[in-house]
């Protein structure tokens, strides 16, 4: 028990021993009248006693009580303090969906001092054509039984300064009950400069993306100019040498084999030129493309893999007809993505076999290339000067679809590219 409480009971146990006394005296005692004089001061004493003791109780409980008010509002101004000195943007408002409660980032978020925000209606602060949907929410959160939640569901929260400018902010929003009466606190956050600095990094992906898809493309316009130097004015000197050869061969005197001989190693020589002039010009350009078709250009593609690597390698194709209507981007892409991958392999797998699979997918198509080989890590993709898995890579992007490379079941690498036939709208 504490010392008031003890001494006030103490009091009240005197008082009543001294009622008890004067009762016992009274009732069975004749009395004297000095003892009646005794009575009277005792009893005199014992109220005075009982006073002083309740004037004491008095001041020790406002003491107690002006020490609890203080350290209140001590607690108060420390809270109030801290609202105040928060970054972000503390409002309450009250079930009329008034500000009680406005702290300085408030002030500076909103461009408006809190003399004047005090009382306002928190609506003056949504633009307009938010205004009802907020209200809403802010009633239904307020009757619902959660104590706190983040506002606007991934989507951007529109807020409205003094002045009439419109920012995005970030909000979350809590409930809480005083004297039977229910708050709402918003606590926000201007996020205009990091929203400004997303916006940026966006675009600058789309250039970038931009970029290196217009690098890819004059890549591409490059290997075609060269393919076409190469068959239509290497091709036809060859072909003149050829024709000048079999002439002057043929103006050789007879009978010398080693004429004859050295005649037939310059012609093979130069036979094999064409084939190695053609062959290196189909590679830079697939030029069947166009004229075959994708299936029919990727058996050529996987029939030249198999015989210059020499490694063994499968194709699985689709049902002829399947692949007819991809578009021709699409198609160029699946080739480009083919032809790295395959060079990749007889590159740097160390491999013994390959397997290649097409599947048509209806509004799509699955590309992949795998082989027994030592393995893609981490590092073989991270390398900084390798171009063929980046351009792959980007390619398969800008035609909206998705590249994924890694470890196979079996132990090799394996590259799956799911591409649509038709490419994606391009975001500008
Ligand atoms: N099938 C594979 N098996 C094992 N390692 C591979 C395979 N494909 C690629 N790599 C590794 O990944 C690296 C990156 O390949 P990438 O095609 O980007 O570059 P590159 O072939 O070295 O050069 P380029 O720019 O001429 O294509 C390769 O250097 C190689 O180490
Ligand atoms: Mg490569």
């Amino acid at each position: 028990m504490s010392r008031p409480h003890a001494a006030v009971a103490l009091a009240i146990a005197a008082v009543a021993a001294a009622g008890v006394a004067n009762f016992a005296l009274y009732t069975l005692v004749p009395l004297a009248p000095w003892l009646h004089a005794l009575d009277l001061v005792l009893d005199l004493a014992a109220l005075a006693a009982v006073v002083a003791l309740l004037v004491w109780a008095g001041q020790r409980f406002e003491a107690t009580e002006a020490r609890a008010r203080e350290a209140i509002a001590a607690s108060q101004a420390r809270l109030a303090a801290i609202i105040d000195t928060a970054m972000d943007a503390i409002v309450t408002v009250d079930e009329a969906q008034r500000i009680v409660l406005f702290n300085q980032a408030a002030e500076r978020v909103f461009r408006c001092p809190r003399a004047e925000a005090l009382g306002a209606r928190l609506d003056r602060f949504i633009p307009v054509r938010f205004r009802e949907a907020h209200r809403v929410h802010l009633e239904r959160f307020a009757a619902s039984g959660a104590t706190g939640r983040r506002m606007g569901d991934g989507t951007t929260l529109w807020g409205l300064r003094a002045d009439g400018e419109e920012f995005p902010m970030e909000a979350s929003i809590s409930r809480s009950e005083e004297g039977g009466r229910r708050y709402c606190t918003v606590i926000l956050r201007d996020i205009t400069l990091r929203k400004r600095a997303e916006d940026a990094l966006r675009a600058r992906e789309a250039e970038l993306r931009e970029l290196s898809a217009r690098v890819l493309e004059a890549r591409d316009e490059e290997k075609a100019l060269l393919s076409r130097e190469l068959h239509d004015e290497l091709g036809q000197l060859l072909t003149a040498l050829k024709i000048d050869l079999a002439a002057l061969v043929a103006r050789l005197p007879a009978g010398d084999p080693a004429f004859a001989e050295a005649g037939a190693r310059l012609h093979a020589l130069v036979d094999r030129t064409v084939t190695a002039t053609r062959r290196i010009a189909a590679n830079l350009r697939p030029p069947m493309l166009d004229d075959l078709g994708l299936a029919d250009t990727i058996g050529w593609l996987v029939d030249d893999f198999r015989s210059h690597s020499g490694l063994d390698c499968s194709l699985a194709l689709p049902t002829e007809g399947a692949l007819a209507d991809v578009h021709r981007d699409v198609a160029n892409t699946a080739y480009r993505v083919l032809q790295e991958s395959l060079t990749n392999v007889a590159r740097h797998a160390q491999a013994t076999r390959a397997w290649v699979v097409i599947e048509d997918g209806g509004d799509a198509l699955r590309l992949e290339v795998e082989d027994d080989g030592r393995g893609i890590g981490a590092a073989d993709l991270a390398q900084p000067r390798s171009l063929g898995l980046k351009g792959m890579r980007e390619r398969v992007a800008w035609v909206g679809g998705r590249l994924d490379i890694g470890r196979a079941p079996r132990g090799g690498t394996r590259v799956t590219v799911h591409l649509p036939k038709q490419p994606a709208a391009r975001a500008t």
